[in-house]
């Protein structure tokens, strides 16, 4: 079998998530690392975990001359900069197959655009990660009920949602350097999942035409004094000065091209999830057929309590963003596995390797960089906004949201 040397470019929370999920994915080596921090102890791991022979690199261009393919998995404020110098270690001779992108593309549509100008400046095959779309959940989901939709028609209500209690890194919370709040980062998530779980079954995946937008941006929680304190002596940031949003809300509707039909994504996320830990919902509503999915509904729970709570070393191996370490707890054995992260994995390490684009590539990741800022314009109108107008396609082209220029309080602190 072919084995695709991968190289990281990061080595933070997602790097060691993806060195995980790759264990589970054949032909498969993650060869090299570079990152300003963390870059020894995850190549340590992944050497030691059989994932081979993983080399640290002092740069962008020394890794690139050493891989196949290369990820981006730094933080959203350094893509251009890292893209910019993969474009150039290939200009220099690096044969990379493919570079992959964690979401979102861009923290705004001119840098997503420029990403996907990059990446066809040099025809270097691309991989947009949105995981959700590869959970096997989701996706034996719609296999299920395909027989269902063919006869009764396709799914017309689709809900996600992606909430937790807070990222764990200051620069998400700061809105100039991450591109916003929950809906730039994990709204992208769920507009992309809806969108995929409405399209009809075999059509491609932008088949169905965006058409107008709702949204809400708000702060719920960590705007109060008490919280806003706590972010700024945790996290250094102040919701006082630059805010972002912890809660977001809103409506797509797409349209058949085929039939006309008009079809609804309803997404939901925040940061304000006090609950056991991240949870995903999905669900999906057909004429006489429907699915769900619950990511905290796990066939394993454990239970502890307070006399041997001491015991507990990290509440994060039992689940991402977990909140607490005792009580009735649920456990997600496979996490990886679970988000999709070992089928994206997967499917570029197949595309890569056979010379194209994987199932989502860069456009279709500027595609959500454009639903996502939408919905920023959106809230800020306070009213709905038409996608197929070009007026307002040719707007998105230029626009910061206020909340990513630093201007948050202007919509949410009123
Ligand atoms: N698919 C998902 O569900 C998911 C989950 C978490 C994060 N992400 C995405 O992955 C990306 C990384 O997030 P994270 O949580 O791993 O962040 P992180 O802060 O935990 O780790 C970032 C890593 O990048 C390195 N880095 C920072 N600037 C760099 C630069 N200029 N050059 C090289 N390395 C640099 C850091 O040293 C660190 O190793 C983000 O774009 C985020 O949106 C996706």
């Amino acid at each position: 079998m072919e084995t695709l040397k991968l190289g990281f470019i990061g080595a933070g929370f997602v790097a060691n998530f993806h060195a995980t999920a790759l264990k589970q994915v054949r032909g498969a080596d993650l060869a090299g690392v570079y990152a300003l921090k963390g870059a020894e102890e995850l190549a340590k791991s992944a050497t030691a975990s059989g994932l081979g022979d993983c080399k640290v690199y002092p740069n962008v261009a020394e890794l690139c001359k050493n891989c196949d393919a290369v990820a981006v998995l730094a933080p959203n404020f350094a893509r251009i900069e890292l893209v910019e110098q993969i474009v150039e270690a290939v200009k220099a001779g690096a044969a990379l197959k493919g570079v992959i992108c964690e979401k979102p593309l861009g923290r705004t549509v001119a840098e997503a655009k420029r990403l996907v100008a990059f990446a066809k400046e040099v025809k270097l095959p691309t991989a947009y990660f949105e995981n959700q779309i590869h959970m096997k959940a989701v996706k034996n989901a719609l296999a299920q009920l395909a027989p269902q939709q063919r006869v009764m028609g396709p799914i017309a209500l689709a809900r996600s949602a992606e909430e937790h209690a807070g990222p764990h890194e200051p620069w998400f919370w700061d809105p100039t350097q991450q591109g916003g709040g929950v809906l730039s980062d994990m709204g992208c998530h769920s507009i992309a999942v809806s969108w995929f779980v409405l399209t009809p079954i075999g059509k491609p995946v932008t088949f169905l035409k965006p058409v107008s937008i709702n949204a809400e941006t708000s702060l719920l929680k960590w705007g109060r004094p008490k919280y806003r304190k706590e972010l700024l002596d945790r996290m250094g940031v102040d919701y006082g000065k630059t805010p972002a949003e912890d809660f977001c809300t809103g409506i797509v509707t797409f349209r058949n091209p085929d039939t006309g039909q008009l079809v609804k994504a309803q997404f939901t996320n925040s940061w304000m999830y006090d609950k056991q830990g991240l949870r995903l919902l999905m669900d999906g509503l057909g004429p006489g057929y429907a699915f769900e999915v619950n990511s905290l509904k796990s066939p394993l729970e454990v239970f502890i309590a307070d006399v041997a709570a001491e015991a507990v070393a990290d509440a994060e191996t039992a689940l991402e963003k977990a909140t607490a370490s005792r009580g009735l707890l649920a456990v997600q054995p496979n996490e990886p596995d679970l988000y999709g992260y070992v089928d994206e994995l997967e499917d570029a390490r197949g595309a890569f390797l056979a010379g194209k684009d994987a199932f989502l590539n860069w456009e279709y990741g500027l595609e959500i960089t454009r639903l996502v800022q939408a919905g920023y314009l959106s809230a800020e109108r306070q009213k709905s906004i038409d996608l197929a107008d070009p007026a307002v396609q040719q707007e998105l082209d230029s626009y910061t949201s206020l909340i990513a220029q630093g201007k948050g309080a202007e919509i949410l602190c009123k």
